[in-house]
């Protein structure tokens, strides 16, 4: 039989992580270093509390039956994790969890939208922002960010008759793959389009607790309006090293959180209860180790920025997440191209700026996850190439 597939398939290519990944192993079974910067997978452990915690859980048959909500403890942690971390406060009306923000994200636009509905989304940007409404059913419009702007949105730029249409936007700073922030004057800017022109914020906020030379990671919920307008997503992903626990949460706009659970409770019966003593651990327990890894991350950031800018290359130094974002050198026309070039030559791996959008051709990013001397182990190879 011809199997044919659906129109949504067109959306989808095989990840560049995959292909990158092939390359890797081809080099490691030829016996060649390799220097892993492609995935934002933290290679720093969970604290053993938060082990404990899911390991204790799991020995309790009653936790493996269908949990179908989420705990009075699990809404008790978000509350005391949003008004100790942000100082905002939460009801449980405004709070669910979902598996890990990608998925969030890429279902949260089935209550949103009906077909052909604009939801706006960045370029350069984390490619489930785009994904994630072409599941739904609705269409990704890009809005551009430039780096004369510092990677943020510049609203009058976006065209009044798309913001006009757009049912949704989706925003997150500090930002995947950029690498920059945005300050409290942004926030107010991006609450002031969202009602002038009826349009629902998502507001994806991984990295609030990577951010570096003493910025705060704030919630786009502590600003005024913010619940109106919005939700935000928030991941224990990254903050607690958990990235294949997969728990978030989506808290916000009461009426935004009701719909998204009506759907949910059709398709799923709720997050395996290990998990969600997991995460009452994670946001409950001792907060230390987030500062200890936003410090370390700090210094890889300087290891790899400085040491990349002293072989030519042009980069800022990263204000937050655990990326660093710089240009590929002119003589390069493919993102693509120069990525594979690096590897062959150095067993260096970054991810082609292209991968996330039309305008981050010319770029390639790197992720924050070997140690300083590793670093600067592939900064020098990287040098002697002479690549830049
Ligand atoms: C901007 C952004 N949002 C969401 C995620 C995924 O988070 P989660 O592990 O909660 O799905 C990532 C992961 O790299 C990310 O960079």
């Amino acid at each position: 039989m011809k199997m044919t597939f659906s129109e949504k398939m067109k959306n989808f290519t095989t990840s560049a992580f995959n292909v990158l990944n092939e390359k890797k192993l081809e080099r490691q079974q030829k016996g060649l270093p390799v220097y892993n910067f492609s995935i934002g997978t933290p290679d720093f452990k969970p604290e053993p509390h938060i082990m404990q915690a899911l390991s204790q859980a799991a020995l309790d048959a009653e936790n493996y039956k269908y949990a179908i909500v989420d705990r009075e403890e699990t809404f008790s942690a978000v509350q005391h994790w949003y008004r100790s971390r942000y100082g905002v406060s939460l009801e449980k009306r405004e709070i669910m969890s979902v598996y890990g923000s990608q998925e969030g994200i890429s279902r949260i636009f089935l209550p949103l939208c009906n077909p052909g509905d604009i939801v706006l989304i960045p370029n350069p940007g984390y490619p489930i922002f785009s994904i994630g409404p072409a599941l739904c059913g609705a269409t990704p419009v890009c809005y551009n960010l430039y780096k004369k702007n510092r990677f943020l949105i510049d609203f009058d730029d976006i065209p009044e008759e798309t913001a006009r249409k757009a049912r949704a936007i989706v925003v997150s700073y500090p930002a995947n793959p950029v690498c920059t922030t945005a300050d409290d004057d942004f926030y107010k800017r991006l609450i002031a389009f969202a009602e002038k022109y009826n349009v629902i914020v998502i507001h994806d906020n991984a990295y609030s607790d990577i951010i570096f030379d003493g910025r705060i990671g704030k919630s786009f919920l502590s600003f005024p309006g913010a619940k109106e307008v919005g939700v935000e997503i928030n991941s224990l992903s990254k903050s607690y090293n958990l990235t294949g626990v997969r728990v978030s949460f989506v808290v916000g706009n009461p009426d935004i959180v009701r719909q998204f659970k009506i759907l949910r409770s059709q398709v799923d019966y709720g997050m395996f209860l290990p998990v969600q003593k997991l995460a009452v651990a994670a946001l409950t327990g001792p907060q230390e180790s987030v500062g200890r890894n936003r410090a370390e991350y700090q210094k890889r950031r300087d290891a790899l920025c400085k040491g990349l800018r002293s072989v030519g290359m042009d980069m800022e130094d990263s204000e937050g997440t655990m990326f660093a974002w710089g240009k590929i050198p002119a003589k390069y026309e493919s993102s693509e191209k120069f990525t594979l070039d690096l590897l062959e030559k150095t067993g260096v791996i970054g991810v082609p700026g292209s991968f996330f959008g039309s305008l981050g051709e010319g770029y390639i990013r790197f992720a924050l996850v070997l140690p300083v001397p590793v670093i600067e182990e592939a900064v020098d190879l990287i040098r002697k190439t002479r690549i830049f």
